[in-house]
């Protein structure tokens, strides 16, 4: 069964496709989308070589001819370079304004696509086949896109959405265990961000969600998708609430920089435990009771995912680096650190004025030195 999950954004509104098989109808469903009989489909190489072929031969019966840039798996690929690269691609098959840039893969690809066709030729459609189940719960649906620089994450880019989004359950087959149990701490974030219901079914239910039972999965999926698109239609700019779908990253992004963006700590393995640490901090400042802190960080740890800095094996994280790092979030202002803390299990809430200083004893309290 093909469930839609619209995106309400009056005249840039668009449909999220979540289901098994949508790769197969993919041409059917772009072909309203383009002007010429040609997409050019941005891929990275482990995707393609595993996909490529069915979606090639998708496009390919509604009489669309594929022009693959299949790209360097990997974080490094969201890059100024990634994106000169790209772009000088996309010009070299003289793709105009009208022509359909589709992004295929996991986030890297839909954040570094989705921002080559906000900027090309000053903007082009795209559309979102998200491989991994962090990108079909999250990154491609929004319309935020950006690249990495030395300075860190995402802090180049833009709000660019895309015309569709089409999330192919079936793909998930192919993902690594370690990259479900990283998507799946994104969907641990809407339960506990905002739908005490649906975290008691992920309590009950991430076993089967992990293991892709269909039903579990397109449950999971479905319900990720439904929060989000409410919360980007509700504050499509992150002028307050869509902050909320930021619970756990600040701490998330100080971890990551602090192990380089890489495999030592996969983005959505940060996400888990940034989130139990933003469970922990709370209950420690008396703003959520303690058991719904406890069932936040074992939901996490349940999943197979880092909840105590103690689980990444062999780090050591400096609190000074650790808060150096969260003065530099994109939320900070003027000074003030802002995360997303919980009043309970389901009810998380924007904090602008966190304390450096309590911060500071809490990271010390959770063995950074
Ligand atoms: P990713 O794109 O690097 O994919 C992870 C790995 O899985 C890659 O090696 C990829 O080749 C492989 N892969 C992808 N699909 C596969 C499949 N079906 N079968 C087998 N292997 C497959 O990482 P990700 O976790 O999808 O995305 C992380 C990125 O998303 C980060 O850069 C993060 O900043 C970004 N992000 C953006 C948003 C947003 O709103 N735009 C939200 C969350 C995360
Ligand atoms: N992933 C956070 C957002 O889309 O706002």
């Amino acid at each position: 069964m093909i469930r839609s999950v619209p995106v309400d954004l009056g005249e840039r509104a668009y449909e999220v496709l979540i289901g098994p098989g949508l790769l197969d109808t993919a041409g059917e469903r772009l072909r309203p989308l383009v002007r010429r009989d040609r997409v050019a489909v941005v891929s990275d190489r482990t995707v393609w070589g595993l996909h490529g072929a069915r979606l090639t031969a998708a496009l390919g019966r509604a009489g669309l001819a594929v022009h693959p840039i299949v790209l360097p798996p990997g974080e490094q690929t969201k890059s100024f370079a990634g994106l000169e690269s790209l772009c000088d691609e996309l010009l070299a098959l003289e793709l105009d304004r009208g022509d359909l840039i589709v992004a295929f893969g996991g986030g890297v690809i839909g954040d570094l696509a989705g921002f080559a066709a906000a900027i090309y030729k000053r903007g082009a459609d795209f559309v979102q086949i998200p491989t991994t189940l962090l990108a079909q719960v999250d990154s491609s649906v929004g319309g935020k896109t950006a690249i990495d620089t030395p300075r860190g994450k995402n802090l180049v880019g833009a709000f660019h959405q895309p015309r569709l989004v089409l999330a192919d359950l079936d793909v998930l087959a192919t993902l690594p265990d370690r990259e479900m149990r990283a998507g799946y701490a994104e969907v641990l974030k809407y339960g506990l961000l905002g739908d005490p219901g649906f975290f008691a079914w992920l309590e009950a239910s991430a076993g089967a969600v992990l293991a892709r039972d269909p039903a579990a999965l397109a449950r999971a999926v479905e319900r990720s998708v439904e929060m989000k698109a409410e919360i980007v239609i509700a504050d499509e700019r992150e002028a307050g609430r869509r902050a909320l779908l930021n619970l756990g990253h600040t701490f998330a992004h100080a971890l990551e920089a602090e192990t380089g963006y890489g495999e030592a700590l996969l983005h959505g393995e940060a996400v888990g435990l940034g989130s139990a640490m933003a469970f922990r901090f709370s209950a420690t400042e008396g703003l959520c009771p303690g058991e719904d802190a406890g069932r936040a960080v074992a939901a996490v740890a349940a999943a197979g995912l880092p909840s105590r800095l103690a689980d990444l094996d062999g780090r050591t994280f400096a609190a000074d680096d650790l808060l150096r790092h969260m003065a530099q979030d994109k939320k900070a202002e003027g000074g003030r650190l802002t995360f997303i803390l919980a009043r309970r299990a389901g009810e998380a809430f924007v904090a602008r004025d966190v304390d450096p200083a309590r911060m500071r004893t809490f990271l010390l309290s959770e063995g950074a030195t």
